[in-house]
């Protein structure tokens, strides 16, 4: 391994940020395949592939913005249930990750572990393809209306988040502690 590709190597770890405003501009859904596969080579303890995945076509996206806008409605109001809708409905890209639920406590905090590493992997190798994401795990993830829609046993599974992709328009700066702050080197 040279350093140089290395170096770039970080530079995709470190330069991924969660994307909010995205371009209009759709995503090829090969690649998306391909992120998928590559995501499932995540470490996954006993080898349970405890993920699914459940790309949305544009009838399970209107019916996801329709319950946005139901959700927003009971808590906010109609004004702010129109204005999510329309910010949602510039998602271009939905994905949603599920994990297989597990009646052994630690074999299902693992499979959730496994899963976030999939999703993490996924976000890279799309980052590296410039495509930009976010993963959601808000309120719509947990309602069971959002279950049915993408076609989810709540005994069998849950959401590990909904994922939006697509060409960013605007990427965010963020910052993270310093190495000191999170490492400990002991003796
Ligand atoms: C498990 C998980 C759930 C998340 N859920 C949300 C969410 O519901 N809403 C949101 O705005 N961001 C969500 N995020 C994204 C984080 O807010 C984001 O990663 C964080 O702000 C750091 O930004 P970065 O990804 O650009 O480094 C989630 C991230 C993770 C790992």
């Amino acid at each position: 391994m040279d350093e140089r590709s290395l170096r770039e190597f970080a530079e995709v770890l470190r330069g991924r940020r969660t994307i909010n405003v995205f371009l209009q501009t759709p995503v090829p859904e090969k690649l998306i395949r391909e992120a998928i596969e590559v995501a499932t080579w995540a470490p996954n303890h006993h080898v349970t592939e405890p993920w699914r995945f459940y790309l949305l076509g544009d009838e399970s996206k209107e019916r996801c913005l329709d319950l946005c806008r139901e959700i927003v409605l009971q808590k906010k109001g109609p004004q702010a249930a129109d204005f999510k809708r329309r910010n949602w409905s510039e998602k271009p890209g939905w994905l949603v990750v599920t994990c297989q639920r597990s009646d052994d406590e630690l074999l299902q905090r693992e499979n959730y572990a496994a899963c976030s590493a999939a999703i993490q992997t996924m976000m890279l190798y799309l980052w590296k393809a410039d495509v930009g994401s976010k993963w959601s795990s808000g309120d719509i993830t947990k309602d069971s209306r959002f279950l049915d829609i993408v076609g989810i046993d709540p005994t069998q599974a849950f959401v590990v988040g909904l994922i939006w992709y697509g060409y960013p328009k605007i990427t965010p700066a963020q910052s993270r502690k310093e190495l000191e702050d999170v490492l400990a080197n002991l003796p």
